[in-house]
């Protein structure tokens, strides 16, 4: 499907070098989230710049309260799904709680197994400087890291919920700090999360790699956003920095009331939707399966008549 005719000409994939290129050139940065086939087909054909598949596929797509339940294999699920619809895009896994937090070494094969099973290009981890050995390990294996600062969904207890982060002054310089720090690292861009859009251009200024901000204001070399909010297929809530692009949730909605009303009032198969005999082969079958009915009649067994 992503080759068929309908797809734009296609400009090769989307590297690290050319998203880097695009922040020295002052181009913005397009990423959305997928964790199905079919939206990745769309957004590779769409031309945007990278897919990620975020654990916020635990809230959006498993009915989660948060991202805390997904696991390693919930992520190698979807990911080869997004995978084998995206061609072109660059892709990127977030790495699930618990999966990078044990010990170096398992982080490693967590990200080793996102990249190999799950045929992503990059992972992403949230958290600073706490993060820097496992940052190494991972890129010293050929893995490259995506950091995600700010509000750190995986830390939503910590934080005491979903608030902007990095209001204050200190808050804010230890979140500069963070950023230099994993750049320095060698991470290739970092996530930044509901912060002070000022903070966040101040940030991006001051880091060589691409900040792809969500809720992070325009100063970013990039924008990322949950595709189901963008969509309108998330009726829970929305983000009051997301812009939504559709709503597709009521029109789900309508179109499934249509389909029931549709069967209940019999409009739906109509003759198109459904195939039909030809008259001959049919006469022939109901002339046999009268024979049989009559031969049931006169006393002889159905199951020997039968097979
Ligand atoms: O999980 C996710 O979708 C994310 C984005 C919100 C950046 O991490």
């Amino acid at each position: 499907m992503p080759n068929s005719s309908a797809s734009p000409p296609s400009r090769g994939k989307v590297s690290i070098h050319s998203l880097q290129s695009k922040k020295k050139r002052g181009e913005p940065i397009t990423f959305l989230t997928a964790y199905d086939f079919p939206t990745a087909v769309a957004l590779d054909r769409s031309g945007i710049d990278g897919i990620l598949v975020g654990d916020s596929l635990g809230m959006v797509v498993l009915g989660y309260e948060n991202t805390i339940p997904v696991t390693m294999q919930d992520m190698i699920h979807h990911c080869r799904a997004v995978a084998r619809g995206a061609s072109r895009a660059h892709l990127v896994s977030d790495m699930p709680f618990m999966s990078y937090h044990i010990s170096i070494s398992d982080a490693l094969r967590n990200a080793g197994n996102l990249m190999q099973k799950g045929g992503v290009d990059a992972v992403k981890l949230e958290g600073g400087r706490e993060r820097v050995p496992v940052v190494k390990n991972i890129i010293s294996a050929g893995i490259p890291v995506m950091g995600h600062l700010g509000l750190t969904p995986q830390s939503v207890h910590k934080l005491g919920g979903w608030k902007v982060q990095a209001t204050s002054r200190e808050s804010a310089r230890v979140l500069i700090e963070d950023a230099l720090i994993l750049e320095d690292a060698g991470c290739y861009a970092i996530v930044l999360e509901s912060v002070p859009a000022e903070v966040a251009g101040l940030i991006s200024k001051r880091l060589s790699i691409p900040v792809i901000g969500i809720g992070a204001g325009i100063g970013c070399d990039g924008q990322v956003l949950v595709t189901h909010d963008v969509l309108g297929l998330f009726d829970r809530f929305t983000p009051g920095f997301v812009k939504k692009y559709a709503d597709l949730f009521s029109e789900m909605e309508r179109a499934f009331r249509s389909y029931i009303d549709d069967v209940k009032e019999r409009r739906f198969p109509a003759p198109e939707h459904a195939s039909s005999m030809d008259a001959q082969t049919l006469r022939d079958l109901i002339q046999e399966l009268e024979m049989l009915e009559r031969g049931i009649d006169s006393g002889e067994n159905i199951e020997t008549r039968y097979h």
